[in-house]
């Protein structure tokens, strides 16, 4: 195998927000600029006057649409549901795109803010849960992005094997599954279950064991995330037992301020604070499991969504 063990700069999971600094002509505007840091979609405040009306070398037409969103490449305009407003921008925008015809512009009221989002893999899919969440930590085009550059790296380290890429349901999931497409080698797939009995002692039980041998194999643990290291530093012993002729973790998320039990992560996708996070995977209480990126959960929705008489302790991966 070449390549050595690295644990890779992993990016610090960004925070976004340009509000502070602007100063909008309207509420909406503010809002709208809120929803869009919410969902770390970059925006930039009236950047640009399109002139629409000339006599003779005098503009005396412009339009300045409200937002221009670099990363889908949109300008948006806000509008409220007073008609005469509506039927007047709606005339610029008819004339806008007539002189511009490559320009992307779009007028939104305000209940389309969170389907446009949608549409664009922002914001609550359809009936998603969204309510429980403070925020975005890390958008699906951030995890798109990071997982292709793990899976590139992981293709040129394991050159000239078949590694065996070893995860543990139910959160790794949808990581697993964009990884192993990354990767552009041969390579084989095989799923563990464990599961976290509560008490004094407290503890890790394998309840689904791998499927075959991987004695003589290259291993890859994949995670989802890494918190205390105690999961994780139990299945390395137990898989140790199994003879593999190496074996290495990779990480999407790595939330190393809590760590407890020191574990070697080969390939580390994020560095996140010490919050609790969902989505891509990640659940609480099996909720938020299909939300395409991942947000920091709410201290409060971790009360309110527990089943009566549930700990948190007791409960599966
Ligand atoms: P450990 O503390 O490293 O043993 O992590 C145990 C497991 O707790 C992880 O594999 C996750 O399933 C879960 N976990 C830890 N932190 C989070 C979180 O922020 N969100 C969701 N699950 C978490």
């Amino acid at each position: 195998m070449t390549g050595q063990d690295q644990k890779r700069d992993a990016p610090q999971a960004p925070e976004a927000s340009q509000r502070s600094s602007t100063s909008f002509a309207h509420p909406s505007e503010a809002e709208f600029a809120h929803i869009l840091d919410f969902y770390g979609v970059h925006w930039k405040y009236e950047p640009r006057s399109f002139p629409l009306r000339w006599e003779g070398d005098l503009v005396v037409e412009m339009f300045t649409p409200d937002f221009y969103l670099p990363d889908l490449d949109l300008y948006v305009e806000l509008t409220t549901l007073k008609q005469s407003l509506v039927t007047e921008k709606n005339r610029k925008l008819r004339h806008l795109r007539e002189l511009h015809p490559d320009v992307k512009v779009k007028l939104l009221y305000k209940r389309d803010y969170h389907r446009l989002l949608a549409k664009y893999g922002y914001g609550p899919l359809a009936q998603a849960d969204v309510n429980g969440f403070d925020r975005v930590l890390i958008t699906a085009e951030q995890l798109r992005e990071r997982v292709a550059e793990m899976g590139r790296q992981i293709s040129l380290d394991y050159v000239g094997t078949q590694p065996v890429l070893v995860g543990v349901l139910k959160g790794v999931a949808c990581f697993m599954s964009d990884l192993m497409r990354q990767i552009t080698l041969p390579l084989s797939v095989e799923f563990m279950a464990v599961s976290y009995y509560g008490g004094q002692e407290g503890g890790v039980r394998i309840t689904k064991d791998l499927d075959r041998e991987i004695r003589g194999a290259h291993v890859l643990m994949v995670e989802d995330i890494v918190d205390t290291g105690m999961t994780l530093n139990y299945l390395l012993h137990y898989l140790q037992t199994r003879s593999p002729a190496s074996i290495k973790v990779c990480t999407l998320l790595d939330k190393s301020v809590r760590r407890i039990a020191e574990v070697p992560l080969a390939y580390v996708g994020f560095e996140i604070p010490d919050e609790f996070v969902v989505g891509y995977g990640l659940d609480y209480m099996e909720r938020y499991r299909n939300l395409p990126f991942i947000a920091v959960l709410r201290p409060e929705a971790r009360e309110e969504g527990r089943p009566p008489g549930k700990a948190e302790g007791e409960l599966e991966k």
